[in-house]
């Protein structure tokens, strides 16, 4: 496919967010859209104080950041992506919402266009099948944050074509990432792994084996993890972590991958993680001294 000039990301959330700054810092137009307005203008000002952030740090030059800055534009109107090369998918992990979605950006976007989802454990192939271009549907995996985590993680739906893979991974490497290809199977790779580490981080609690600082403390200096398993669910989003072992556990058919009751039961209760301010921890009073 022809250079990728203009770049669409669905879903202004942690991870959309996260990968239109990375774009926009390298020269790629991008076009973030998100159904909550109140969701864009949260991450166009996430994304400003970033940017000036990398750039007191002496990270990026300012005239980069000025760039990439002008380089963004935010709507709730998803025609205004079918101008794009390159449509980056990264909203709600739920099969059916995201169906949805696929079926009405294969009738926007151009017939050119490239259909990549930042999906952490959905089939690629069953996305690709609800549209008329399977072969140019692929999973593109971020790593949370975006604009920090090194690795992209692509994932080979079953018709997806060779084109489709040499392009995806040509922008990866141009985003500054390195590359892994993983078959189409649940998890793919990393979180087939990572996931069921979380949940039994949440199964030794909720059985009362320990507290979960001892929990995290274990992990980090024991294995040298940078974070513990329950702090990084949190960063994650506990509703995250659910849907990923719901879909573990429906498509590898083990009753290992079963998730932990106390792990549905913060979901149910809306303590999400991080990103409202409760999860297995209490952020509330770190995130009023740092709005303060
Ligand atoms: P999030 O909850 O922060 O953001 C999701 C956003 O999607 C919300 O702003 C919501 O308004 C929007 N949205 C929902 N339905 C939409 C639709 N039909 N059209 C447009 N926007 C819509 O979620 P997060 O964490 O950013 O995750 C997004 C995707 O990235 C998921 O598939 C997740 O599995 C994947 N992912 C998440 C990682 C993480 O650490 N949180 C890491 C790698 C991948």
């Amino acid at each position: 496919m022809a250079d990728v000039k203009m770049i669409g990301v669905i879903g202004g959330g942690q991870m959309g967010s996260g990968i239109a700054q990375l774009t926009a810092m390298h020269g790629i137009d991008v076009c973030l859209l998100d159904v909550n307005p109140q969701v864009l203008s949260t991450a166009s000002s996430s994304i400003s104080s970033s940017i000036n952030r990398l750039v007191s740090k002496s990270q990026l030059s300012q005239s980069t950041a000025s760039d990439a800055l002008k380089r963004l534009r935010f709507t709730t109107n998803l025609n205004d992506l079918s101008v794009a090369d390159f449509i980056i998918e990264a909203i709600v992990e739920s099969e059916e919402v995201k169906k949805s979605l696929f079926v009405q950006l294969d009738k926007i976007a151009k017939s050119s266009a490239i259909l990549a989802s930042n999906t952490s454990s959905i089939s690629i192939t069953r996305l690709a099948s609800s549209t008329t271009r399977p072969q140019q549907v692929i999973g593109m995996h971020f790593m949370n944050p975006p604009p920090v985590m090194k690795l992209i993680e692509i994932v080979r739906g079953a018709d997806t074509s060779d084109a489709t893979f040499a392009a995806t991974k040509a922008l990866s490497q141009r985003l500054g990432k390195t590359v892994i290809t993983s078959q189409d199977y649940s998890g793919f790779i990393v979180n087939r792994i990572l996931m069921p580490m979380i949940n039994e981080a949440f199964y030794t609690l909720y059985t009362n084996v320990a507290t979960k600082e001892d929990i995290d403390t274990g992990m980090k200096l024991g294995t040298n993890h940078p974070m513990g398993p329950l702090e990084l669910a949190d960063f994650i989003g506990l509703d995250v972590c659910l849907s990923i072992m719901k879909v573990l556990h429906a498509g590898l058919g083990d009753n290992k991958y079963s998730p932990c009751p106390l792990l549905v039961q913060y979901v149910d209760a809306g303590r999400l993680g991080r990103k409202r301010g409760i999860g297995v921890y209490d952020y509330s009073k770190e995130q009023k001294s740092s709005k303060s």
